[in-house]
């Protein structure tokens, strides 16, 4: 009997325990940030926490404001144009080389093994649509968020974000925001409306 009790409070313990989903490290993504907060149920206990509790989540849920792309893309742009973006040292921001989603044209320097190369700035219109493919040096396959995080490390000189955090999907939902329409292509290599000659 008295382990029956026990059990039940443990079991309603764990069903109020708000899943932060933070095992990533950083900010979870859930959208507008904590207001979409998952719970965790123990299976076969849902029905420890009483009906008048019960009632008060579902009006929670109810009137919770769901997150939008719009908003997405408003926090994406914000980042966008931010010159502390992980922590950047570079006072750059991505628009002073893709400026409008464009590219401002010329190459950008880097260094990779001590040897100091050019790139040339590729616009991002349509830029989306080409990933997942292989990029930098190395030639890795990539997806877009770390695509992001190479400029951040690379031409940033800053941290990358964690990819599974809001501001990360929120720069993705901005970048790709300049491929709508466009047809999917992953893959397919960079655009350079004007390359330099000698740049990569
Ligand atoms: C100093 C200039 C510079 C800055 C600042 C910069 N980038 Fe880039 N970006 C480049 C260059 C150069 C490349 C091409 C890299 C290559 O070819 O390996 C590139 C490539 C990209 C691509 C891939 C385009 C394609 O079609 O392959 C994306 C996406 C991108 N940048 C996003 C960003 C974002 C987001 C930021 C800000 C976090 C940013 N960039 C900051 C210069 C810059």
């Amino acid at each position: 009997m008295k382990r029956y009790v026990i059990f039940m409070m443990l079991g309603g313990a764990s069903l109020l325990f708000v899943n932060g989903c933070s095992s990533m490290g950083g900010r979870p993504a859930m959208g507008a940030e904590g207001k979409h907060a998952q719970m965790k149920m123990d299976s076969g206990s849902s029905y420890l926490m009483p009906p008048g509790k019960v009632k008060m989540m579902m009006q929670m849920m109810m009137t919770m404001k769901p997150d939008t792309l719009e908003a997405g893309h408003k926090r994406g742009e914000k980042l966008f144009y931010s010159e502390t973006l992980g922590d950047n040292k570079s006072r750059k921001s991505c628009g002073t080389c893709h400026e409008d989603g464009g590219t401002v044209g010329g190459a950008a320097e880097m260094k990779w093994k001590g040897m100091a190369m050019k790139v040339n700035i590729p616009t991002l219109k349509g830029a989306a649509a080409h990933f997942p493919k292989p990029m930098g040096p190395m030639k890795a396959l990539v997806d877009l968020a770390s695509m992001n995080n190479m400029c951040i490390m690379t031409f940033l000189k800053g941290s990358p974000i964690n990819k599974n955090s809001q501001e990360s999907i929120d720069l993705v939902a901005y970048v790709t925001s300049f491929s709508r329409g466009k047809r999917l292509e992953p893959g397919k290599e960079k655009i350079v409306p004007r390359p330099v000659p000698g740049a990569m």
